[in-house]
């Protein structure tokens, strides 16, 4: 198979990259600066030049509070970015799959009561900051595009590359020896290697749509923090504080729990979270 992935510099494109070194595909990987999304004629030649069977695009506007600042660039990016691709793919003849967020649901109060076991992928959307938004609006094109399509909803998603949770508490941890952790957010860890290995599995088993792919159990980020912190080095005290101790420009869901039931009926089984952090943790500090 003849594979592009775009944003292939970020946390979960080189995930992939690597993921996919030996595996007997043609891969083409193009990092922002060599291939922008936004730009329809960078697009197009691109896919000429590939002429994909199969397009994974980890590229998006992730910052979520700069996002409240510039949301003409989230969207351009997150909703007009991903519409170019989506068209190049119905062109080319090639399938999209592309990766989404929990914030797209507003993880209120009364969806939790609706949802005990996380929120199925036929909840209905209702983000509540301009990222939420923005990713929203891109899977609504991705909709509206193409059929041959696969979108995956990741939450709180950590690997071995890039900024992510995990590796901000790893380093904090060897800084202070004191860190207060917000307890009023509960959701599912991802980890980038497992998002690699079940999104694969879907595409093997040549399924379209929304999949919700979460690890396995939800906690809040004090609860995983404690757990980094059993399984390494560094045991700095830590202190539950609610979201309002850390002044933030975008709002976020107190609720980000997805419900993984679809994925697993295929037969792929998501790993438990303690599990995948304890992956992730021997992954970054064998470097
Ligand atoms: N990180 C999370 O916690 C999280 C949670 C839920 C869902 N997700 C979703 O998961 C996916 C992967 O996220 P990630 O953590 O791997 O993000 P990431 O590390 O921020 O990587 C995103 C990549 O997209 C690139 N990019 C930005 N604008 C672009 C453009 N116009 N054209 C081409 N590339 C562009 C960035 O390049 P530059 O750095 O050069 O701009 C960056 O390398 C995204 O769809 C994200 O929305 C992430």
């Amino acid at each position: 198979m003849r594979l592009l992935i775009t944003g292939a510099k970020g946390q979960l494109g080189r995930e992939w990259l690597e993921f996919l070194k030996g595996s007997g595909h043609e891969v083409f990987g193009f990092g922002s600066s060599e291939l922008n999304i936004t730009d329809v004629e960078s697009v197009q030649a691109i896919f000429k030049q590939v002429n994909p069977d199969l397009v994974i695009n980890c590229a998006a506007y992730t910052n979520v509070d700069q996002a409240e600042d510039e949301p003409e660039l989230a969207f351009k990016v997150n909703e007009i970015g991903v519409m170019n691709l989506s068209a190049a793919c119905r062109e080319f003849g090639a399938k999209l799959v592309h990766y989404s967020t929990d914030y797209v649901f507003s993880g209120s109060a009364g969806d939790k009561e609706i949802y005990p076991n996380g929120y199925p992928e036929e909840a209905n959307p209702d983000p509540m900051n301009v990222y939420g938004k923005s990713k929203r609006a891109g899977e609504l094109s991705i909709e509206q595009q193409s059929s041959d399509w696969l979108i995956l909803r990741v939450s709180w998603l950590c690997g071995q590359h890039g900024n992510n949770f995990v590796k901000t508490m790893l380093r904090l941890g060897k800084e202070k020896p004191e860190l207060n952790v917000v307890d009023d957010q509960l959701g599912s860890p991802t980890f980038c290697l497992d998002v690699v290995e079940k999104t694969m599995g879907l595409i093997e088993k040549e399924k379209i749509g929304y999949y919700h792919l979460s690890s396995e159990g939800a906690v809040t980020w004090f609860q995983l923090a404690e757990k980094i912190f059993e399984m390494s080095d560094d045991s700095p005290r830590l202190n539950p504080v609610p979201s309002t101790a850390f002044a933030s420009k975008a709002k976020r869901p107190a609720y980000s729990y997805l419900n993984t039931h679809k994925l697993k009926s295929t037969g792929l089984q998501p790993v438990y979270w303690e599990t995948g952090l304890e992956k992730l943790i021997h992954q970054i500090t064998e470097k």
